[in-house]
């Protein structure tokens, strides 16, 4: 009986397994990435599920509090959370993964020190897993407005969080040497104070690809766990373990890598760079912005063959992706071509932009990526810039910027450029924009939902 239950218990686990990187793949497209995480879901409750049948688990009663209080959170909070929240649900969500793997290391290591391989393995999640729960608790509270979202920039801290680091993997390696439980305390408690000092001197628009690299380290920690418990009585469950934290770690791995190529900057200057703690230097732009009456916009549009809209994070801050489509819908009942150019790092997460058109119902044959779309901006009569600012900023092109080298939308090669935004507010690298003051520019002051609104308007009653 036992040998049954074990083999379909395997069964499932390679199944799972399998339908885990379906689901991985299916996520690499916007219009398959809803059926990509129904197939994770459905593969991870199925795994959770046959982890119930192994032998010698007990304590079921306090497992199935525990997954009905955290699942039912988990649910509540992913069907109320507002788009622009996202990125601190991810932040709270994969800090719990962390926290999870070095609970379970903790467990590993305060079962009884026998095996060295063992508990090497659990020292080493316990330490990945630490700093992702401190370091997501601080990205969510930073996202959130609740700490600073600025760089905390503390003096000499790459010294000290670096010391903070070594002293508490020499409380872990002595604890496991000496084969004593108490140095395990300090162990954790300075690794969580490590995973701290690490983020607050992050700026908080640097957070997803922060949370990103968590998450990457949480799938390793997560794996190094299931190494620790193949030889144990959940041995199954491990290599699941082993599995599913390797997917991860990879797939965050990689998204982070890409989101830092976009911005032009290497994993460490995010991590240790401070960005966004010095102001630009240098002097004002020449010149000044003009504004353009909503009528002379809304004419400019319906008269044009080609559009493109470049949105950025003022359209996800103002909801305004309806407003976008009904513009999208009038232009283009006027014969006018619209095409939308989608920056990698525009907004605040991978694909954010892709997900709020996605959601107004624009279709995805209209989304072009930065390579696809650049050579055709000298061909647009007119690019409508929707609360986007660094990803269109041609300063990127100029020696010595903060931007210098950031692949860019070639917006100011259009012929015509409108720009909507509410004022004179910066983008996340907090410098001046060049675009706003040349020649073929025009400024659209006011929220992007009720400016898109009004051009809507009056391009109907034209
Ligand atoms: P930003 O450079 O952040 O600029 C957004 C602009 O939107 C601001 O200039 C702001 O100007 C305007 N805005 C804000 N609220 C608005 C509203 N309600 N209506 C109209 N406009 C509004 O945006 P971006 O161009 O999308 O660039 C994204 C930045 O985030 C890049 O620097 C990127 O490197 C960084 N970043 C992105 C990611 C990912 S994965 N997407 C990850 C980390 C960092 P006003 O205040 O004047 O309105």
């Amino acid at each position: 009986m036992t040998d049954v239950l074990g083999t379909v218990t395997d069964a499932v686990y390679v199944v799972a397994v399998l339908v885990f990187i379906l689901g991985l793949k299916a996520l690499s497209s916007p219009e398959t990435a809803r059926r990509g995480i129904i197939y994770a879901g459905v593969a991870m409750l199925a795994a959770v599920a046959v982890t119930f049948l192994s032998p010698g688990l007990s304590n079921f009663l306090l497992i199935a509090v525990g997954v009905m209080v955290g699942g039912g959170i988990g649910y509540y909070w992913a069907r109320v959370v507002k788009m622009t929240a996202m990125p601190q649900m991810v932040a709270v969500f994969n800090g719990m993964g962390g926290g999870s793997a070095a609970a379970i290391a903790a467990v590993e290591i305060l079962g009884g020190i026998s095996d060295r391989t063992i508990v090497g393995l659990s020292i080493a999640g316990a330490v990945i897993g630490s700093i992702s729960i401190a370091g997501s608790v601080i990205a969510f509270l930073k996202l959130q407005g609740w700490l600073p979202s600025k760089p905390l920039v503390l003096p000499a801290r790459q010294v000290v969080s670096s010391a903070v680091l070594v002293v508490a993997v020499g409380f872990g390696v002595f604890g496991a040497v000496v084969s004593e439980l108490t140095w395990f305390l300090p162990f954790f408690l300075l690794l969580l104070l490590y995973g701290v000092l690490l983020t607050l001197p992050i700026g908080g628009a640097d957070m997803p690809v922060v949370i990103s690299l968590f998450n990457a380290l949480t799938g390793i920690a997560v794996a190094l766990d299931g190494f620790a418990l193949v030889s144990g009585p959940l041995g199954d469950a491990g290599y699941a373990m082993v599995i599913a934290g390797t997917l991860v770690g990879a797939a965050g791995s990689l998204l982070t890598v890409l989101m830092a190529r976009a911005m032009n900057r290497s994993i460490g200057n995010v991590l240790f760079g401070a960005f966004g703690a010095v102001e630009e230097s240098g002097g004002p732009i020449q010149g000044s912005m003009r504004p353009m009456e909503i009528d002379d916009a809304a004419s400019l549009l319906e008269y044009a063959n080609l559009v493109i809209v470049a949105p950025g994070y003022g359209m996800a801050v103002a909801q305004a992706q309806q407003k976008v489509k009904e513009l999208t819908d009038v232009l283009e009942a006027r014969g006018v071509t619209v095409k939308f150019a989608i920056h990698p790092v525009a907004g605040r997460m991978p694909g954010h932009m892709n997900v709020l058109l996605a959601e107004a119902g624009i279709a995805y044959d209209k989304l072009f990526d930065r390579d696809e779309i650049n050579a055709e901006f000298p061909n647009a009569d007119v690019v409508l810039v929707i609360g986007a600012n660094d990803v269109v900023n041609p300063a990127a092109r100029r020696a010595g910027s903060p931007l210098q080298g950031m692949p860019i939308l070639d917006v100011d090669r259009a012929k015509n450029v409108l720009v909507i935004k509410r004022g004179q507010g910066k983008g996340f690298a907090g410098i001046e924009n060049d675009l706003f003051y040349a020649d073929n520019c025009h400024m659209l002051y006011g929220d992007a939902q009720a400016v898109a609104g009004k051009l809507v308007a009056a391009i109907k009653k034209s």
